[in-house]
């Protein structure tokens, strides 16, 4: 029997782990609270552990964790900026991720959110309860004839972009690394990032978070964009300078900013802090302007998401008791 110490669980991540995992010789140990370098005794002797978004696995975590004997941590989730992986080499702790679990759920929240902003449904819904039948402040646009940009074409990206497309946009694309194949396939333009900018009604990011996209959304890129954009971000909060996005708010240039991601979700993002007082003054702004619409990084959130995430995490970690070959393209190493 394996033991897996599994940190920030949720009911939902119980739900899916416990069933994946009945009858693999893998035994769960659920926390609730997010592991740092503070907790790592918490390991209680665990081989592997599993870990989520805003888990902060840096240095000194990871110096902690391997001094509780952690071989390997699961990642449950695609992105890993959350680990320092020059340290996790160093102190040759393997870690594993689920690169793709399901982008159709993602992708499908980032046009949830558009079309919600876009359409005022958020408002609608709480008015039409309240048997407020007005549709004053309620006017949005056809997406249809409108330009979408799209910011990184991964597994995400494109199926944001066939989906607009879908819906009769034009779509502009950047990306390090264009497939002009793709693009002509689906009748998709790659431009040049300030291009994307200046030209597009609807922005979506879908880019990791990497120290060449960190505030890639600063003053000067929301001083490019046009009057009334809309900006979408499901990928990572960092990817926004979030100063400069409510000094632009403030100056009512965005016609509405969706976001499933913040630069600062951890204590936050996930919890119900209802009977609390939020302390982060900046995403209280955020969440008080009618043009911003904020979801707690739910953009994984379906079934058919969950269901995998389960199935390749505990797949990794049976192979890796077992001592054989990790499922293929799972495993982060550091760039050389
Ligand atoms: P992917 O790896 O398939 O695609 C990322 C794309 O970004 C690649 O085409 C890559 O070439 C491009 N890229 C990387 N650096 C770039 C740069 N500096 N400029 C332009 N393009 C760049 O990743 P996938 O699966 O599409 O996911 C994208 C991001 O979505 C993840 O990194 C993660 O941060 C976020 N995500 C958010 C979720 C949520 O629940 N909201 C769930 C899953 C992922």
């Amino acid at each position: 029997m394996m033991k897996v110490a599994f940190y920030d669980a949720k009911p939902y991540d119980q739900e899916f782990f416990l069933k994946t995992a009945a009858d693999t010789g893998i035994s769960y140990v659920f926390h609730h609270f997010r592991l740092s370098a503070a907790n790592t005794a918490t390991v209680g002797g665990c081989r592997a552990i599993c870990v989520f978004v805003n888990d902060q696995i840096d240095g000194a975590c990871l110096e902690g964790l391997a001094r509780e004997g952690v071989e390997i941590i699961a990642l449950r989730c695609a992105g890993f900026n959350q680990v320092d992986l020059k340290a996790a080499a160093a102190l040759g702790i393997r870690i594993v991720r689920v690169p793709a679990y399901s982008a159709h759920a993602v992708a499908e929240h980032a046009v949830a959110l558009l079309l919600t902003l876009n359409r005022k449904i958020h408002r609608a819904y709480n008015r039409v309860r309240e048997h407020n039948f007005s549709l004053n402040g309620l006017v949005g646009f056809d997406l249809h004839g409108r330009t979408a940009g799209i910011v990184g074409t991964g597994k995400i990206g494109r199926i944001t972009a066939e989906i607009l497309r879908g819906f009769g946009m034009d779509v502009l694309a950047y990306d390090l690394y264009p497939d002009d194949k793709w693009a002509a396939a689906n009748r998709i333009t790659y431009c040049p990032l300030a291009e994307l900018f200046s030209r597009s009604d609807v922005i979506s990011l879908h880019t990791p978070l990497t120290p060449e996209t960190h505030h890639l959304i600063n003053r000067e890129a929301l001083a490019s964009m046009k009057d009334g954009f809309y900006l979408i971000n499901t990928s990572r909060g960092k990817l926004i300078d979030t100063a400069a996005l409510i000094e632009s708010l403030k100056s009512k240039k965005p016609g509405g900013i969706a976001l499933d991601v913040y630069e600062i979700e951890e204590g936050v993002f996930f919890e119900d802090l209802s009977h609390d007082v939020l302390q982060d003054d900046d995403l209280a702004r955020l969440v008080s302007f009618p043009n911003v619409l904020v979801t707690s990084h739910q953009g994984f959130l379906t079934t058919d998401a969950l269901t995998e995430i389960a199935r390749v995490t505990t797949e990794n970690l049976i192979a890796f008791e077992s001592g054989s070959a990790l499922l293929e393209g799972t495993e982060v190493k550091m760039a050389h």
